[in-house]
């Protein structure tokens, strides 16, 4: 059975729920899931899991969250080179410069980015079957 790790920060909320979504969609489709607070996630962790989602919302200028989630990321990525890999995130006023740049950024550092899913605010109906989806693709 696949293992995934839904790695996530969410300031209020937004990303949580999708977080939530993927968790349900990799789970619907056989795997498990965990869901995991970004400050408890790192390197050391990755071997535990075949496939991992990392949700941020836009924050800064179209920047991830740079307090918790940057430095995690920061830290894992060189270790998830090849790895499967989705990405989720929240944003509001712009229109999702953030995970195009967040995308280039992974792919370059050579992870498999199978997908990414963005909702503006909470996730609607269309964004829930996204998070739901990448979740299966996980799986
Ligand atoms: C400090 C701060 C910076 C933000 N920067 C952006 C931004 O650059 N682009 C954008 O579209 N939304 C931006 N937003 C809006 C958030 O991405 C949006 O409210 C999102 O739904 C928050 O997700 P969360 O509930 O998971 O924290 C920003 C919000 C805050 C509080």
């Amino acid at each position: 059975m696949s293992k995934v790790a839904v790695v996530f920060w969410s300031g209020t909320g937004n990303t949580e729920a999708m977080a939530d979504l993927v968790a349900q969609g990799a789970r619907a489709a056989g795997a498990t899931a965990d869901i995991i607070q970004c400050g408890d996630f790192s390197a050391d962790r990755i071997a535990d899991y075949d496939a991992f989602a990392f949700g941020c919302p836009a924050m800064g200028d179209e920047e991830l969250e740079d307090g918790e989630f940057l430095p995690m990321y920061d830290e894992v990525e060189p270790a998830l080179s090849g790895q499967k890999v989705a990405l989720f995130g929240s944003y509001d006023w712009n229109d999702g410069e953030w995970m195009e740049l967040w995308e280039q950024r992974a792919e370059e550092a050579g992870l498999n980015v199978v997908d990414s899913v963005i909702a503006k605010d909470y996730p609607d109906d269309d964004a829930a079957t996204d998070c739901m989806r990448i979740g299966a693709q996980l799986a």
